[in-house]
């Protein structure tokens, strides 16, 4: 369960790396240095057949598995779909749920509201991915983000809202040479607790954890933290280069903000 005061740096490996010792290579290193870290929860997430991988016997307490998906189906006869239940089972402790690359692939919003539901049924932690495709002068961008929330929390409990985490991603900057600023990213963060405060309460918006990801880097961390005022990112690429991302964390860890 996420805790209030800490910084959080979610890896989302996407469909890589190729090979499960690969997988080892980058876990083991980031791992290991996990546990230099003062502040920072860290928690990557790898392809469902490298969740194994990924573990060890000991872990770090601030080191933790994702898994970027989860199926919205509780049928057991469901070809070729992974359940919350066998993600717990793995070790997995977040789920990132509703990630603009499986918006893309057709994920709708329904199917959205019912993961993020399955995922805290199950203690799970939900990583809830929003973001507009584009900006536009009269801010029906900030409709498209209000009803991304609204819909994807509309069956969630007021008692399982501290449970769960935001993370703002601008579908422009996933992938792309830059960030969005700084300012912007403030601004989103306020926007985001406010839709969440309508819907469970001002405690809760205060509590609630937001992220920023798209184009984030051991150069831009740091400021993205401070200038943005998130609670940490979730970062792309970044994150399959074990020596960038423990940069990354080290820049994080090292901000006053918290
Ligand atoms: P990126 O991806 O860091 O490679 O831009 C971010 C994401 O898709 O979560």
């Amino acid at each position: 369960m996420a805790m209030q005061n800490r910084f959080y740096v979610f890896g989302n490996w996407k469909m890589n790396p190729v090979s499960q010792e690969q997988a080892k290579a980058i876990a083991t290193k980031v791992r290991n240095f996990s546990d230099k870290l003062e502040k920072t929860e860290v928690i990557v997430c790898p392809p469902f057949p490298f969740i194994a991988s990924v573990k060890s016997r000991e872990l770090p307490k601030n080191y933790h598995i994702g898994a970027q998906s989860v199926s919205s189906s509780v049928v057991p006869s469901s070809t070729g779909a992974v359940s919350a239940l066998m993600l717990k089972d793995m070790g997995v402790e977040y789920v990132i749920v509703g990630h603009s690359e499986e918006r893309t692939r057709g994920e709708t919003d329904d199917v959205i509201s019912t993961k993020m539901n399955i995922v805290l049924e199950n203690d799970l932690t939900p990583v809830l991915c929003v973001g507009e495709k584009e900006r536009d002068e009269s801010g029906h961008y900030l409709d498209f983000i209000k009803n991304q929330i609204n819909s994807a929390l509309s069956k969630v409990s007021k008692s399982s809202a501290k449970d769960i985490i935001i993370a703002y991603e601008p579908i422009y900057a996933i992938g792309a040479s830059l960030p969005v600023s700084n300012e912007q990213i403030h601004e989103m963060n306020i926007f985001i607790r406010k839709v969440f405060g309508d819907m469970f309460g001002v405690q809760s918006a205060m509590k609630l954890i937001v992220l920023y990801g798209g184009s984030v880097n051991a150069s831009n961390s740091a400021e993205i933290i401070t200038g943005g005022k998130v609670d940490g990112l979730l970062v792309g690429r970044e994150s399959l280069d074990p020596i960038n991302f423990i940069e990354l964390l080290k820049q994080v860890d090292a901000t006053n903000r918290i």
